[in-house]
């Protein structure tokens, strides 16, 4: 009997040697989303894939081995988005040299370790926006990231430009802040931002606009 199971299981995993049954892959993608996942799917991945999606599931936690135990070391591209993620182990990431893209928006993260992405040398842009309940606490960098370029807030319900938050971003050229409850940039406090060129307000309802930051980013 188990010489029957350990047979078929060999067989299965042949056949689908480079593949999580329950997802869809070819030879550089995995494409999980759409099956109310709670957990990243197990199986073996081929080893070649760059984009990984389990967007649009139910994982509420990533956590320290959940790519690493999969083998999956190449991505690219990782798609978390509209999921219930509350929370990200500080070293689920880490060992992803050639990761440039990471969505984890409509999640419900209220925070992220601050090192999450710190080890991250191709690291591009991440998207947030979506997330509800984040709290970018003031004085207290949110992120750090020599590489960052781009950054996704819209729709975070912020009440104020998370300047301080931001300031480890060391390499933001866009944040995108559209659709927040920003009313005023009276908390800025004399921070510069000298990479960031572009900052998108849109459908805030501002009020004033400091000076400073007008004439520190002539560009904008
Ligand atoms: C894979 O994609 C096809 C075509 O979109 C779809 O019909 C099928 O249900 C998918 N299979 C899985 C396991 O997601
Ligand atoms: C995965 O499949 C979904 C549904 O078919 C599609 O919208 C999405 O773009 C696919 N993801 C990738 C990375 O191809
Ligand atoms: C997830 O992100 C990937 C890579 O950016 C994208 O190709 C894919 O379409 C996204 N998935 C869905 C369902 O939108
Ligand atoms: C970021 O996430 C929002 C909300 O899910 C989505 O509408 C937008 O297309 C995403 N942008 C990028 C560049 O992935």
């Amino acid at each position: 009997m188990l010489k029957y199971v350990i047979i078929i299981a060999l067989a299965t995993n042949l056949f689908n040697a480079e593949c999580p049954t329950i997802c869809n892959c070819t030879a550089n993608v995995a494409n999980c989303t759409y099956k109310n996942l709670r957990f990243f799917p197990v199986g073996k991945y081929s080893k070649t894939i760059t984009v990984l999606d389990v967007s649009y599931n139910n994982l509420e936690t990533i956590e320290k081995l959940d790519l690493r135990n999969r083998y999956i070391i190449h991505l690219t591209h990782l798609n978390l988005s509209n999921n219930a993620i509350i929370k990200i182990d500080g070293n689920s990431f880490i060992g992803q040299r050639n990761l440039q893209e990471v969505d984890l928006s409509g999640n419900n993260i209220i925070t992220l370790p601050p090192d999450v992405l710190k080890y991250l040398p191709q690291l591009k842009c991440l998207n947030l926006s979506n997330n509800k309940k984040l709290k970018l606490t003031d004085g207290y960098p949110f992120l750090i990231s020599d590489t960052l370029e781009v950054l996704y807030l819209e729709h975070c319900d912020l009440v104020h430009i998370p300047f301080k938050a931001i300031m480890k971003l060391k390499n933001l050229k866009v944040l995108y802040l559209s659709n927040n409850k920003i009313r005023n940039i009276h908390d800025y406090s004399g921070i510069t931002l000298n990479s960031l060129i572009d900052l998108d307000l849109s459908g805030n309802s501002l009020q004033s606009l400091r000076k400073e930051i007008i004439s520190s980013h002539d560009d904008l």
